[in-house]
């Protein structure tokens, strides 16, 4: 079988952001746009949450932004597709999950293909899931970090693109090693759709390229 090999596009791009917080990696993510360091727009701003920090944020920026509510919806499906719809009709290129906290449907991964990124606490397939920094330090791991990866069905899986490594010091705290992450995450992410509009990355099978 002939082995599948995507690559990213290069062109001036349409991001969506999705988030369900404070939205600090979105800023980062803005920031890298306005200089002119990654070669797309932020068409859309999406939360599942009115009151995220990020999506009211967004919206004083002037960007577009959309709050959809959860329960106004019959199935966590129904949610994904309208979401689809709506990010289909403004063209989005890639949708960049900074902090949403809803798990996608498979066929809203599978609509968007390669075209969905994530940015994760640690350094994956190791502690996926949620508050992963502490269980770092409870694990007593020496490194810990950061990872930018392709979002698949399953939670916090799929290829991965670029990785941050920090220390995990003795004294740490769950706040003093998610600031230390927090800060490598604020410069991969940005790098990450910067190449990913370069057209430099090249998925295959599990393993992405840098061109
Ligand atoms: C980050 O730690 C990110 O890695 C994780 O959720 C957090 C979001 O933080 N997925 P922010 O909202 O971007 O500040």
């Amino acid at each position: 079988m002939q082995e599948e090999i995507y690559k990213s596009p290069k062109k001036r791009g349409k991001i969506a952001v999705f988030l369900s917080g404070r939205g600090s990696n979105f800023l980062a993510l803005s920031d890298a746009v306005q200089s002119g360091s990654i070669n797309a727009d932020i068409a859309l701003v999406f939360s599942n949450k009115k009151a995220a920090p990020g999506l009211l944020h967004a919206r004083e920026m002037g960007l577009k932004t959309l709050y959809l509510r959860p329960k106004n919806f019959d199935s966590r499906e129904a949610y994904d597709e309208r979401l689809a719809e709506e990010a289909k009709k403004i063209e989005i290129d890639l949708i960049c999950l900074a902090g949403y906290m809803k798990i996608l449907t498979p066929g809203l991964c599978r609509k968007f293909k390669n075209k969905i990124i994530n940015i994760h606490p640690a350094l994956l397939p190791s502690f996926p899931g949620l508050h992963v920094q502490q269980k770092a330090i409870d694990w007593g791991v020496r490194f810990s970090g950061a990872t930018v990866h392709f979002v698949e069905a399953e939670v916090d899986m799929g290829p991965i693109i670029i990785q941050a490594v920090v220390p995990v010091e003795q004294d740490d705290t769950e706040e003093t090693l998610s600031a230390r992450i927090l800060k490598e995450e604020h410069k991969i992410y940005p790098e990450a759709v910067r190449l990913y509009f370069e057209g430099r990355l090249e998925v295959r099978e599990r393993r992405v390229f840098i061109t």
